[in-house]
């Protein structure tokens, strides 16, 4: 029984556990879209996604024998762990299945069409100037400088830290590339040998980001000698954060560099979101006001966004513009036009006024009249996005250390509300 349903075992080979996991999230594994992306400490406790499998499991006579010889706790963990194994192997088989021009679209939509930068291109630009910067600065001293890029993609991101080099600079970097999108790492590598770099400069690691650490032959090669690792985008892709920022840690050398940037907002703290009343602090990721002597925890499926800025940031954006801006963006990405994107957007600040729930999924039912372009994703295609402080505390945790001031913080990077990029040193 403990190996039936422990860690990856469980995975697609228990029917029932499945099917338990489908309960609370009807679409198949196929589909691009699972809530199990979404960031554990969310599904934990807005989504409350462990209570309602937890219970559904307890109804198994075998599953109740179980938990007696081995405890509740060990259950919730399993539960856990099956969560996260699920989440990645959703985003695997979505990027794997990416084509053509799916990549261009999806992948590499960060780069300009004609006179609009789109703001993850001026994110992974912004990037580029910082990392590129340190590179320069690091080889007046060093021979070589070992970069790591965590979810390459085709290159979005390391190729503006490349092209700020000069030829001889770049004669002295090794890349890393890291990513599960065979597709990508290809591309990326194409690219950057276009830029001058030779094929032994290049290595290629087509693995998930929440296995880092995990990688024999990664860390055997690597494991402490990465000067600088960089990200655009990409950390959010594992809800597994407390393994890949420990991974990352392994892979850089002590005094290392991580530089990176990333999609952040409150939207996925919960199903239902509710505007915290004003004079409230929000703190456990929403789901409690904090005012005086006075708390208040959210109802069940709640969690509140807070009318101040996002913690863990400089800069940053109104917990509430943040969310009603990435809710916004969905409608189009899923493919509905933009006077449903304009729709929503009434239906977020009239609610927002009358104190009432936002519910997203059930506003996305009211969209089902409108026939989504053919091979759109329809429903629910969610991310493992976070608040800045999620990473702040993950940094912390894994022993990274501000590179300027006392804390790590991120800071917003372009004008929109909702990217922001971070700084550290192993
Ligand atoms: C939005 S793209 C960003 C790519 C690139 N950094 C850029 O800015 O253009 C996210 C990348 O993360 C990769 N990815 C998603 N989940 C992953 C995982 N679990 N492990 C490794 N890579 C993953 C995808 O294949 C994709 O290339």
């Amino acid at each position: 029984m403990h190996q039936k349903i422990s860690g990856r075992i469980l995975f697609g080979e228990d029917a029932r556990i499945e099917s338990a996991l489908y309960l609370t999230a009807k679409y198949p594994l196929s589909r691009a879209g699972d809530v199990s992306k979404i960031s554990i400490e969310y599904l934990k406790r807005g989504w409350e996604i462990l209570n309602k499998i937890e219970r559904i499991l307890l109804k198994d006579e075998g599953i109740r024998k179980w938990v007696k010889a081995h405890g509740r706790e060990q259950l919730r963990q399993i539960i856990a762990n099956a969560i996260i194994e699920r989440g990645i192997r959703a985003y695997e088989k979505e990027w794997e299945e990416l084509k053509g021009k799916d990549i261009e679209r999806v992948v590499r939509s960060a780069k300009a069409k004609g006179k609009i930068v789109p703001p993850p291109a001026i994110a992974n630009n912004y990037l580029g100037q910082q990392a590129s910067k340190l590179i320069k600065k690091l080889l007046q001293e060093e021979k070589e400088v070992i970069i790591a890029d965590l979810g390459c993609g085709s290159g979005g991101t390391i190729l503006p830290i490349i092209s700020r080099l000069s030829p001889e600079e770049r004669k002295k970097v090794r890349i890393i590339l890291i990513d599960i999108m065979k597709k990508g790492l290809e591309e990326a590598a194409e690219e950057l040998q276009r830029l001058g770099l030779s094929q032994k400069q290049i290595h290629i690691f087509r693995i998930n980001l929440a296995d880092i650490g995990k990688n024999r032959k990664l860390i055997s090669t690597f494991g402490g000698k990465v000067t600088l690792a960089v990200s655009g985008a990409a950390l959010h892709h594992t809800p597994d954060l407390k393994s890949e920022f420990a991974g990352i840690k392994k892979l850089l050398k002590k005094g290392g560099y991580f530089l990176f940037w990333d999609w952040m907002h409150p939207a996925w703290r919960a199903p239902r979101l509710l505007a915290a009343p004003l004079g409230y602090r929000v703190e456990e990721h929403g789901k409690i006001l904090v005012a005086r002597r006075k708390t208040i925890e959210a109802p069940k499926e709640h969690a509140y966004l807070a009318r101040a800025p996002m913690k863990g940031a400089k800069k940053a954006a109104h917990e509430l513009d943040a969310a009603r801006e990435i809710l916004s963006y969905w409608i189009t990405l899923l493919g509905y036009p933009e006077k449903e994107k304009e729709r929503f957007l009434r239906f977020f600040d009239k609610e927002i006024k009358k104190g009432e729930p936002i519910d997203f999924l059930e506003f996305l039912k009211t969209l089902v009249g409108v026939k989504p372009p053919a091979g759109e994703t329809p429903f629910y295609f969610w991310e493992g996005h976070t608040t800045p402080d999620v990473y702040v505390n993950a940094l912390a945790k894994n022993g990274f250390k501000p590179l300027r001031g006392k804390r790590i913080t991120g800071r917003r990077i372009t004008h929109s509300p909702l990217l922001y990029f971070f700084q550290a040193m192993a």
